[in-house]
């Protein structure tokens, strides 16, 4: 269903891989919506995945950016703002990689080296987009940035690793750039914190299978799946939710809130009668 939610609006989203990737299903839903946009996505990330497709489907353009090169993030702002013909309305940050899960070392047993390659990825490019956006005054007043988070910033998950330090830092960069977004130039920035979804990055986690069938468990409405984020992307990004800001906002169906659900205590209660 369609509501014209984003009817004239103009933003950049990265992170599309494939169309399981939570910034594709965003990116169809914007284009439903009836916003313009420009896709961006690390140059390695656009031999390996489909963007093209989408940005045919969407009628976008694609400019490659690696979110840690500040140059990058220069060109592709710089160039978005002349291909939609204007600022910008909304930006999603879709960005998530660590080093040391990829290679399957362990939390206790940290390469330094990945460690800082995954925080740059996966955190401070949050803050390298804003900064670039805020210094060429590229956001319209009321405008909308937006990144995806994970509850392992609050919570203990032994195998997100150091991602959920990094997640951590992502939610902290929102704040703290939001402040000065928000009195500088009335633009809100928000972080979604959302429910293990199956995509490159979240399968590519160990456990993940078991993970999301216990969260699925946990939550009184279910998992929240990559369109439901989507969904709930558009209205951060829609007029709507004008004084939303500084929030880390969780879409996980009630799991954050939990302590335990019938399902997972039926398994670890025996038969009493
Ligand atoms: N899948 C989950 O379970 C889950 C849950 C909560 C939050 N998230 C977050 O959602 C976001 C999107 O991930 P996804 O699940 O859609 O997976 P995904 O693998 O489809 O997307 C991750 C994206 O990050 C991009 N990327 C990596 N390095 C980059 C770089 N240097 N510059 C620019 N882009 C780069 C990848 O190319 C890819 O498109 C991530 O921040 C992730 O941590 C995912």
């Amino acid at each position: 269903m369609s509501y014209n939610l984003l009817k004239g609006k103009r933003g950049i989203i990265f992170g599309a891989l494939d169309e399981n990737s939570i910034a594709w299903k965003t990116a169809e839903r914007v284009h439903e919506e009836g916003g313009t946009f420009v896709l961006t996505n690390a140059p390695i990330a656009m031999r390996m995945g489909s963007i093209k497709q989408l940005a045919e489907k969407t009628g976008s353009e694609i400019i490659p950016a690696d979110a840690t090169k500040v140059e990058d993030l220069e060109n592709l702002v710089e160039k978005s703002m002349e291909i939609l013909g204007g600022k910008i309305d909304f930006v999603l940050h879709s960005i998530g990689m660590s080093v040391n899960v990829r290679k399957g070392k362990h939390y206790t047993d940290m390469n330094y080296d990945f460690t800082t390659k995954g925080w740059d990825v996966s955190a401070v490019s949050f803050h390298k987009t804003m900064q670039v956006l805020y210094k060429k005054d590229a956001m319209n007043e009321w405008g909308s940035i937006v990144a995806l988070s994970y509850m392992a910033a609050q919570r203990v998950f032994p195998d997100y690793n150091d991602m959920a330090d990094n997640k951590a830092y992502l939610e902290s960069i929102a704040r703290s750039f939001g402040y000065f977004f928000g009195k500088d130039k009335k633009v809100r920035v928000n972080t979604i914190s959302q429910s293990p979804t199956p995509t490159t990055a979240g399968t590519g986690v160990k456990g993940f299978d078991g993970f999301i069938a216990f969260a699925e468990k946990m939550s009184p409405l279910g998992n929240a799946t990559a369109l439901e984020c989507a969904d709930y992307t558009l209205t951060l990004f829609s007029d709507l939710t004008r004084k939303v800001t500084l929030q880390n906002l969780f879409h996980d169906g009630g799991f954050s809130n939990t302590g335990v659900s019938q399902e997972v205590m039926e398994t670890f209660v025996k038969d009493q009668e």
